[in-house]
């Protein structure tokens, strides 16, 4: 039984390229899993995912049940193991945003259902297929090169691997101590290079993408952060210096002001909404492979 926790777990290439068939098509694929549950597990905030993997249920036939850990209490009231055992007595799939991808390990020891990874401290994989789709609606992933200007979080890990299965690679540019795992680092090999100037990262690629600063759960560090990332911002002047051919990504939500402008949000190549459109698209890609 598959599994979606990490970009890699199922074919990245063919989640891609489902995920943009169900969106030119989505009639196709309309109740193709009809009777079966999905519980959607929330242990910190969202938007995008949470709304995309509901609707996306739904528009596949499923049933979504959406929980937050203010009723579940994970390792508080009940452990993981616990908890995920009884969810997969009443559901077909369950899919959870954690703070500690541990909780997933132990979840998928002590489970007989398939897995999804909404967010994790070390890996969004969803976020990662649909910024894939919004790259391969405009160029071929073949040969792709993305400018991730910011901190190297599990957004930067997971576009990292993507690009990296799907011929293409990633220059990080950030602060020294901020860059992606060292573990990670040296699986990407030649796919990833890690540079401390953002104007160097962005010369010639065909997208430039950052994230926030301070990820959910980080907040105490906030301050110490938005000193250590002086120097780290999208704003016009680095978007320009990308070239006339780049398209601006991030997962959102923006910190306008901080990670990235107001005017490069608004430029006419950002493409925000569209990545974030394809959330829904690319869950169903998912949902379908780990079901269907
Ligand atoms: N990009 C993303 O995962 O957004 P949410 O945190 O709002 O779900
Ligand atoms: N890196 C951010 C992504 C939010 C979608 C976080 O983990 O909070």
């Amino acid at each position: 039984m598959g599994h979606f926790l990490r970009v890699g777990d199922l074919d990245t290439e063919e989640l891609v390229a489902l995920g943009l068939s169900m969106k030119r098509d989505p009639g196709r694929w309309a109740d193709s899993l009809a009777g079966r549950s999905v519980a959607l597990f929330f242990e910190k905030p969202s938007t995008r995912t949470r709304i995309s993997t509901e609707v996306a249920a739904a528009e596949l036939g499923m049933h979504p049940v959406v929980i937050g850990n203010e009723s579940v209490g994970l390792g508080s009231r009940e452990t993981p193991a616990d908890v995920i055992r009884v969810m997969g007595r009443y559901v077909d799939l369950v899919a959870l945003r954690v703070f500690s991808h541990a909780s997933l390990e132990t979840m998928r020891r002590h489970t007989a259902v398939p897995l999804v990874n909404l967010l994790s401290d070390i890996a969004h994989p969803c976020q990662a297929i649909a910024d894939l789709m919004t790259i391969a609606e405009r160029r071929p992933l073949e040969g792709a090169h993305v400018a991730y200007v910011g901190d190297g979080n599990n957004v930067c890990v997971s576009l990292a691997h993507g690009l990296a299965q799907t011929g293409g690679r990633i220059t990080v540019a950030c602060p020294k101590g901020f860059e992606p795992p060292a573990t990670e680092v040296e699986a990407l090999g030649d796919a990833i290079e890690i540079v401390h100037d953002a104007h160097e990262a962005v010369d010639g690629a065909d997208a430039v993408y950052t994230d926030v600063w301070t990820s959910m759960g980080q907040e105490e560090e906030a301050e110490e952060r938005r000193e250590a990332f002086e120097g780290f911002q999208v704003d016009a002047p680095l978007f320009a210096a990308a070239g006339d051919g780049a398209i601006f990504l991030h997962c959102l939500p923006a910190h306008r002001g901080e990670e990235v402008t107001s005017e490069v949000m608004e430029h006419p190549r950002s493409m925000v909404f569209d990545q974030a459109e394809n959330r829904l698209h690319s869950v169903k890609a998912v949902l379908h492979t780990l079901l269907a």
